[in-house]
């Protein structure tokens, strides 16, 4: 046991589980009444790969809750960033939302999850399609130098319902032109924000932007083909199945760590 879990065990009436780290929250910010994002210290033995979640909770009963979070920080990043939804009545998200700087949170010690560049197959574009915190994910994959490297475009298509929803990915955007590992390849990466609820500079959902083709019009690239092009996608179910379909329709193929292929497929976990 390292230094920083003694601290944090001084302060929890029980001991830290077998297979869990309780670590100290960093920083919290709220984006709206239904979105907010924290960072955590990261344990030196933590490793994971860039778009992997692992399960979260809180060290406020016998018998801890926990759910999957995509880890939205790079592999290399000294800390540990989640985004998060806050559901009325969650019985995680009710007490996550309420967290501060110093407060301990509960990670479990193993990451898993196919949204990884390993699990897919060469190629020369990635598509990733989030909807609401799917989101989380990509901002762990767009900040990983290894994405750069291996594919020539990156494309974030992100839609919520409201333009405030969008803050986190255009806060994102506005760091990662600045990092200084990672801005060298900001060109290479096209942000496509919408807002379906709202008046807003895009407002289609991502199924209509692929099947109606204006997508691939506005970015002025082929439509979407297993050739050229490899998706992620991240959302709700519903969102996942439409999407899912379309990638099919379009030749592409799932793929997973074990038979890497042309497009992959997580859920946006907590609901
Ligand atoms: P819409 O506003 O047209 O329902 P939610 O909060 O319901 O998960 O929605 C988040 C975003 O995902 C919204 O922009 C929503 O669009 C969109 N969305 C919901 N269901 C689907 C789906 N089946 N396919 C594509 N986009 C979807």
């Amino acid at each position: 046991m390292g230094v920083i879990d003694m601290n944090v065990q001084a302060e929890l009436s029980y001991p830290v589980p077998e297979g869990v780290f309780a670590e100290k929250v960093v920083s919290v910010k709220h984006y709206t009444d239904r979105l907010f994002k924290f960072r955590i210290t990261r344990p030196a033995s933590f490793r994971f790969r860039s778009g992997e979640f692992v399960m979260i909770g809180l060290p406020n009963a016998e018998k801890p809750i926990y759910r999957a979070y995509s880890i939205a920080s790079p592999s290399w990043d000294e800390e540990i960033e989640f985004f998060s939804i806050k559901v009325p009545g969650g019985p995680l998200t009710e007490h996550l939302q309420k967290i501060q700087p110093g407060d301990t949170v509960l990670m479990r010690k193993k990451p898993t999850g196919t949204l990884v560049n390993d699990a897919l197959a060469p190629g020369k574009r990635l598509y990733m399609f989030a909807t609401g915190t799917g989101i989380a994910p990509f901002a762990s994959v767009i900040r990983d130098p290894e994405t750069y490297d291996k594919f020539e475009q990156l494309i974030l298509v992100h839609t919520c319902r409201e333009v405030a929803e969008l803050g986190y990915g255009h806060e994102l955007m506005d760091e990662l032109a600045n990092d200084p590992l990672i801005g060298e390849f900001a060109d290479k990466l096209t942000y496509v924000p919408s807002a379906t609820r709202e008046p807003y500079e895009r407002t289609e959902r991502i199924t209509t932007m692929i099947e109606t083709g204006s997508l691939f019009e506005e970015l002025g690239v082929p439509p979407l083909g297993p050739e050229e092009d490899r998706a992620m996608i991240c959302g709700s179910m519903d969102m996942l199945k439409d999407v899912k379909a379309l990638c099919e329709k379009a030749g592409l193929v799932e793929g997973s760590n074990a038979a890497p292929a042309t497009f992959v497929v997580e859920r946006a976990f907590v609901d």
